[in-house]
């Protein structure tokens, strides 16, 4: 079993170039399915969850090869719109097959979403937006069934702010016959993304970015070639690595823009940001501040940076609170931490963290990506040596973790270990 080993590392220094983003690579990716001729996605990590795409793609005969951080797709030779069960439930994003296939195929079998698990992640809004656009769905036991002879463009008015169903509503929307548009939509660099992709081929969407989404449907869509945008969620978990005994941190290849609410919440704490063209560096300043933090939808501050910020904010003396109302149960991690020594304190959607104790290495496990990056960034506090079990989490979303964090300092490295021992220490 892999586990990764980590030491606590005095103040990090360094520079480290940031790939491309998952999340918009996994709707870039179940997209070129919706086009006609072949497409170039530049800049696609090479993760785990992009290596279950693709072998949903090779299922399907969609031909997909790499080429450097560059993948081509040919969707000239989809012959089957039935995506594996398993393949579907080993990652959140395989809902977007079902958006992207149904205008070509009229009929798309597909397995329920996995993924990170945070206790409760509904898909309704997916499953109203293909209703309206005038899709029957049936549920099975592990798969659902959507059909439609034909899409027909519907206003659609979301109940809550989703990125995946706002995306998911452009994908089946883009070829339906006239014009869908979109209420309440989220305006994640995401969504923006995945509208400039599809555009670039052909499609007609207007608006994406704002809260209301107009998309005129088009018979047909060109290849085309696009360059998937920077990972804002990887950036500012090493940002905030910065704040860790006063470090100094650049992220290169970034859109600064998109990190405009980490950047504000690390300035409240206490480090010093200054945002170039393309890239950010945070200045710790070897002191750090409680805070209050409360997740929301893009512009807001990330549901997926509150754990690596939860982290940091262990080394600011005083209480701080986390609030994560876009996902209130997003705190697996939480006793992963106390194990640590860390004093958090739950209660209902809110995390009180007692920052300011010294931590000291253990052995810990991590639930879902985020949370793991929480926990390499607690162990790079922590007094000791830290053993962090759940290593293929945390390599769903990040190509080089161990090689990113040690080229700027972090004491870390990964080995296998027998499953049996480490279980028995994991459970203790
Ligand atoms: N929601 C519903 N019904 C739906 C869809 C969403 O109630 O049908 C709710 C969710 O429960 C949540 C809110 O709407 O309270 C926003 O959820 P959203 O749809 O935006 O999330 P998602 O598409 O399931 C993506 C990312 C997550 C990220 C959220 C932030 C992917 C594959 N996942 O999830 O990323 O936290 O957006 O909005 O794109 C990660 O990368 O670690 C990760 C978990």
């Amino acid at each position: 079993m892999k586990v990764i080993q980590i030491e606590y590392s005095g103040p990090l220094h360094g520079t480290v170039r940031i790939p491309g983003a998952k999340n918009s690579s996994l709707a870039l990716l179940a997209a070129a399915c919706l086009a006609d001729d072949i497409v170039t996605l530049e800049g696609i990590p090479d993760i785990e969850d992009v290596r279950t795409v693709s072998a949903i793609c090779g299922d399907i005969g969609m031909e997909l090869k790499r080429e450097g951080d560059a993948v081509v797709l040919d969707p000239r030779w989809i012959h089957s719109a039935e995506i594996d069960s398993r393949k579907a439930s080993s990652y959140r994003a395989s809902y977007y097959f079902a958006g992207a296939l149904l205008p070509k195929f009229g009929r798309v079998t597909i397995g329920f979403p996995g993924g990170d698990d945070f206790v409760s992640r509904p898909i309704d809004q997916h499953m109203k937006v293909l209703r309206a656009l005038g899709a029957r769905i049936e549920m099975h036991r592990d798969h659902y069934i959507v059909e439609a002879a034909r899409l027909e463009g519907a206003n659609i008015y979301f109940d809550m702010v989703t990125c995946g169903a706002t995306i998911n509503a452009m994908l089946a929307a883009v070829r339906a016959n006239g014009r869908t548009q979109l209420y309440n939509a989220a305006v994640d660099p995401e969504v923006v993304d995945t509208a400039a992709f599809l555009n670039q081929l052909g499609a007609k969407i207007y608006g994406a970015g704002t809260s209301t989404i107009r998309i005129e449907g088009v018979p047909y869509l060109n290849g085309g070639r696009h360059t998937v945008i920077p990972d804002r969620l990887i950036a500012g978990s090493f940002l905030m690595a910065a704040g860790l005994h006063g470090g100094q941190v650049t992220v290169k290849d970034v859109i600064p823009e998109h990190l405009g609410s980490c950047n504000a919440k690390l300035e409240e704490v206490g480090l010093h940001v200054a945002c170039g063209e393309n890239d950010i560096t945070a200045y710790g300043t070897g002191s750090l501040k409680a805070t209050r933090i409360r997740t929301g939808m893009y512009p807001g501050f990330a549901t997926d940076l509150q754990q690596p910020m939860t982290a940091l904010l262990l080394q600011a003396p005083g209480k701080s609170i986390v609030t994560d109302r876009v996902f209130p149960k997003r705190y697996a991690h939480v006793p992963q931490l106390r194990r640590l020594g860390a004093e958090i304190e739950l209660r209902r959607e809110s995390a009180f963290v007692r920052g300011g104790l010294p931590l000291r290495g253990g052995w810990v496990h991590a639930t879902d990506v985020r949370a793991g990056i929480s926990l390499i960034m607690a162990g790079l506090a922590a007094e000791g040596i830290t053993y962090v079990t759940g290593v293929e989490h945390i390599e769903r979303g990040y190509e080089d973790v161990i090689g990113s964090y040690r080229s700027i300092g972090a004491k870390l490295s990964i080995c296998e270990l027998d499953a049996m021992d480490v279980q028995g220490r994991i459970s203790r």
